[in-house]
């Protein structure tokens, strides 16, 4: 197949946009597919004002960010990834949604194409097996905000090739710059197994009036150095996609501790995602 040049990229939202953009900023011909023109449009709107910010912050110059801009393409249709050597599924935390993207993806692309999920917290495996090929299927798995977290966890399944899972390591850290790390095919892999019992632990510490979330968060930001408090993280990470990869874990594990807690279950009900929606535990309206 030779080396990796053109990607493809399901899904424009939080993560799908920040993939992309890190691709065509290394220099890759990038297709992202939407669901519609709208959803396109915003993942292209997400894209250049990410891209606005790296300029502002001396991370790229105003020529490699229109540079980055060429290299993408925006499409509708799923087509549009034929003549990809790695697709990168990027779609909601939706099993049935990623069983029909990657059903049709193998289909649709060459049989030595790479098929990855950027799922949080879904088994590779199943995602593999609505696949003819499944020995080029694997995970690899971004953090948010992709252009700035520096790591990729690479997830092969059982039934991955190994030089699939080689190429696709070398593609996250020699072409994108990430550092991997190998996680196991198991619901949460390694950073969300430790991360999200503990945005929900505060998230019930909230439900139970324990502290308030300004409080729990300046508490984690300012006694132990975190970025930024569990609160505040589990609205950038979106909390309806927190209680999707919670739902993952405890059907995994059906320990409590993975159970998303009647707090978040509501708020994601009202419609309170965090910061895309414009409210979660804070507002950013
Ligand atoms: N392009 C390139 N670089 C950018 C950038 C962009 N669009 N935006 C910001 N940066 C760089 C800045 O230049 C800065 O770099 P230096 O440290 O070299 O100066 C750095 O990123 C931090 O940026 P800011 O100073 O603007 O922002 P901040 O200090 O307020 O940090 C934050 C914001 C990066 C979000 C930080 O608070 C953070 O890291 N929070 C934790 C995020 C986290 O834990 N993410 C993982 C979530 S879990 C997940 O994603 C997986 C899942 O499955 C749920």
């Amino acid at each position: 197949m030779g080396d990796i040049t053109r990607v493809g990229v399901i899904g424009a939202g939080l993560m799908g946009s920040g993939i992309a953009e890190v691709t065509a900023r290394a220099g890759l011909d990038v297709v992202v597919v939407e669901a519609d023109a709208a959803a396109a449009e915003a993942g292209r709107g997400r894209i250049e004002k990410s891209l606005g910010r790296g300029v502002d912050k001396g991370k790229l110059s105003a020529e490699e960010r229109d540079a980055a801009l060429a290299r993408l393409t925006f499409s509708t249709d799923l087509e549009a990834c034929a003549d990809r050597q790695l697709v990168i599924e990027a779609v909601a935390e939706n099993e049935a949604l990623k069983l029909d993207v990657f059903g049709r993806l193998d289909k649709i692309t060459e049989p030595e194409a790479i098929l990855a999920s950027n799922t949080s917290s879904l088994p590779i495996t199943r995602l593999a097996m609505a696949t003819e090929h499944p020995e080029r299927v694997l995970g690899l798995h971004f953090f948010n905000p992709v252009p700035v977290q520096k790591l990729v966890e690479l997830i092969p399944s059982l039934l991955t090739g190994d030089d699939v899972a080689e190429k696709a390591s070398a593609f996250a850290s020699e072409v994108l710059g990430k550092t991997v790390v190998k996680a196991p095919d198991r619901a949460g892999f390694v950073v969300n197994a430790l991360l999200i019992p503990y945005l929900l632990s505060a998230i019930r510490m909230v439900e139970a009036g324990h502290a308030t979330p300004e409080d729990i968060d300046n508490g984690m930001v300012l006694g132990c150095a975190h970025p930024m408090g569990p609160l505040r993280l589990a609205d950038l990470v979106g909390l309806d996609t927190t209680k999707a990869v919670a739902e993952s874990m405890y059907e995994e594990y059906k320990e409590p501790l993975y159970a998303p807690p009647p707090l978040l279950q509501r708020m994601v009900e009202a419609g309170l995602y965090g910061r895309k929606s414009g409210r979660g535990f804070y507002d950013y309206t």
